[in-house]
């Protein structure tokens, strides 16, 4: 039986870079998800495509273990999580092309002016992020916040090796094409919009 040791791992010390196949066991296509929050997204694609890896980071230890404990509950065994700063690791410690799909959903807005710097989505993350995908990878973000969704825009655009793509790809195993983050559908109930993007790793 899966346990919640076995589900979160230890972030990497300085300048060690991950090791998925050690980290899963095997050699499988691996999804990252940012800020997984209590982990509904996660647990519930991990479910549907069982034959994929799924990677999710989050810094609030409360949410960590609260997402970890769904996945024990669920026997949910092809979901690693850990406790780390995302922009960080990203920068510092992925190897290069690891990822087939990183998930970015409802990033914390910071919606002052002067917090902007504290933002996620800023050029040297893409750039890092992009570094980190597959060729044919891709970055899906969404968010419910329009004028952090138009910085998003600016700063992939200026990243020449993604091209937009459309948000819902039909996926085998996936009923409607994707699942639902638990933010997308506090949101949804209460009538917010939602911006979102995706992006492919072409050149
Ligand atoms: C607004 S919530 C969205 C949660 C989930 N993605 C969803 O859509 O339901 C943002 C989450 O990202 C986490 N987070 C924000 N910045 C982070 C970072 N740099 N590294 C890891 N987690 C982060 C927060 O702790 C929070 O759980």
């Amino acid at each position: 039986m899966i346990t919640i040791e076995d589900v979160i791992i230890p972030a990497p010390g300085p300048g060690q870079i991950l090791d998925f196949k050690a980290m899963f066991g095997r050699d499988l296509p691996v999804e990252m998800e940012i800020g997984t929050g209590k982990g509904g997204f996660l647990l519930k694609r991990a479910r549907s495509l069982p034959d994929r890896w799924f990677f999710g980071v989050e810094w609030a230890n409360k949410y960590l273990r609260y997402a970890a404990d769904r996945m024990v509950r669920w026997g949910v065994n092809n979901v690693r999580l850990m406790r780390a700063d995302a922009r960080h690791l990203v920068v510092h410690h992925l190897p290069p092309e690891c990822l087939t799909i990183l998930h970015i959903y409802h990033p914390d807005p910071w919606p002052k002016k002067r917090h902007h710097k504290r933002r996620l989505i800023q050029s040297a993350f893409i750039s890092a992020a992009v570094n980190a995908l597959l060729p044919g990878g891709r970055i899906a973000v969404q968010t419910d916040h329009e004028e952090y969704f138009q910085q998003i825009r600016e700063v992939v655009g200026r990243e020449k090796r993604l091209t937009v793509v459309p948000f819902d790809i039909p996926e085998a195993g996936i009923v409607g094409g994707r699942v639902e983050s638990n933010y997308e559908i506090k949101y949804l109930r209460e009538g917010r919009s939602i911006f979102q993007i995706a992006l492919e790793k072409t050149g």
